[in-house]
């Protein structure tokens, strides 16, 4: 990564400047970093908090290590960082989804989080609308997974506060064609960041993910141009993002 990777202040690490452009990725809790932010600080909101129903363990099967919820080893986000990215993206994937720790799904977030989320935030797009306490919008997203399989959830939800025609993406997550170096057990593609970005944003706004995971909505930020915060309070998750993030954007700069 060319972008220097300097603790913050109370151990909070960043990784902003030339690596990563107009892109700026924190290893913090959100409702820390969202406490420090002026009113309106940021034009959209781009997020995807727990759900609070352990999504993870619901899609995976059985899965010895997260049978209670809490992994046993090392987690696969450790084990990306130590240079499983190069590797196939169906040997990671199935590791991946098998090793990750998954216990902050258990916890949706609270009333102060929409709160903060709302005040920081001019517009907002909420993956899991569906699970919160969010106001009646015309515009909810619909992405349809092109799910092969009938006991899997066919699509998800989004909730926005755009006043616009409810759009549907669809794009299917599960390989072949499609298939993304998974590093994340609820990791949404990179493509589906891009779709949103061009319905919904332009260039010159500033974007907030409380919630980044694998990190797709930077990338897609970061090709897309514009200002872009993360927030991850997962340290092997951050450096997994971290890591993926410097993967693909050099990855797709040698290739142009
Ligand atoms: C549903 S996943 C996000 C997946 C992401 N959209 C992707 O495509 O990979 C939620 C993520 O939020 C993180 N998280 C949970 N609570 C958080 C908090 N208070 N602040 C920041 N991140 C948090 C979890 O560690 C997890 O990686």
């Amino acid at each position: 990564m060319n972008a220097p990777n300097k603790p913050g202040t109370d151990g909070v690490r960043e990784d902003r400047g030339a690596g990563l452009g107009r892109v700026t990725l924190l290893n913090i809790d959100c409702m820390k970093y969202m406490r420090e932010q002026p009113t309106g600080a940021f034009d959209l909101a781009i997020v995807d908090p727990p759900y609070g129903i352990n999504a993870a363990n619901m899609s995976m099967g059985n899965n010895p290590n997260r049978a209670d919820g809490w992994h046993r080893e090392e987690s696969t986000a450790v084990k990306a960082r130590k240079g499983r990215l190069n590797q196939g993206s169906g040997k990671l994937k199935n590791r991946a989804l098998n090793t990750m720790r998954c216990d902050w799904d258990f916890y949706p977030p609270t009333a102060d989080y929409f709160t903060e989320l709302f005040r920081v935030s001019k517009k907002q797009i909420i993956w899991g609308g569906n699970y919160f306490n969010l106001p009646p919008s015309r515009c909810v997203i619909c992405w349809d997974k092109v799910q092969p399989w009938e006991n899997f959830s066919q699509w998800e939800m989004a909730w926005t506060s755009f006043d616009k025609v409810a759009p549907l993406f669809r794009y299917s997550n599960t390989g072949g064609a499609n298939a993304e170096l998974k590093i994340h057990p609820t990791q949404k593609p990179r493509k589906l960041y891009e779709w949103l970005l061009n319905k919904f944003a332009t260039p010159d706004m500033r974007i907030l993910d409380t919630h980044l995971g694998s990190g797709s909505s930077a990338i897609a930020a970061h090709y897309f141009g514009c200002e872009f915060v993360g927030c991850e309070i997962d340290a092997d998750y951050y450096a997994a993002a971290v890591a993926r993030f410097d993967h693909e954007t050099k990855q797709q700069g040698l290739a142009l």
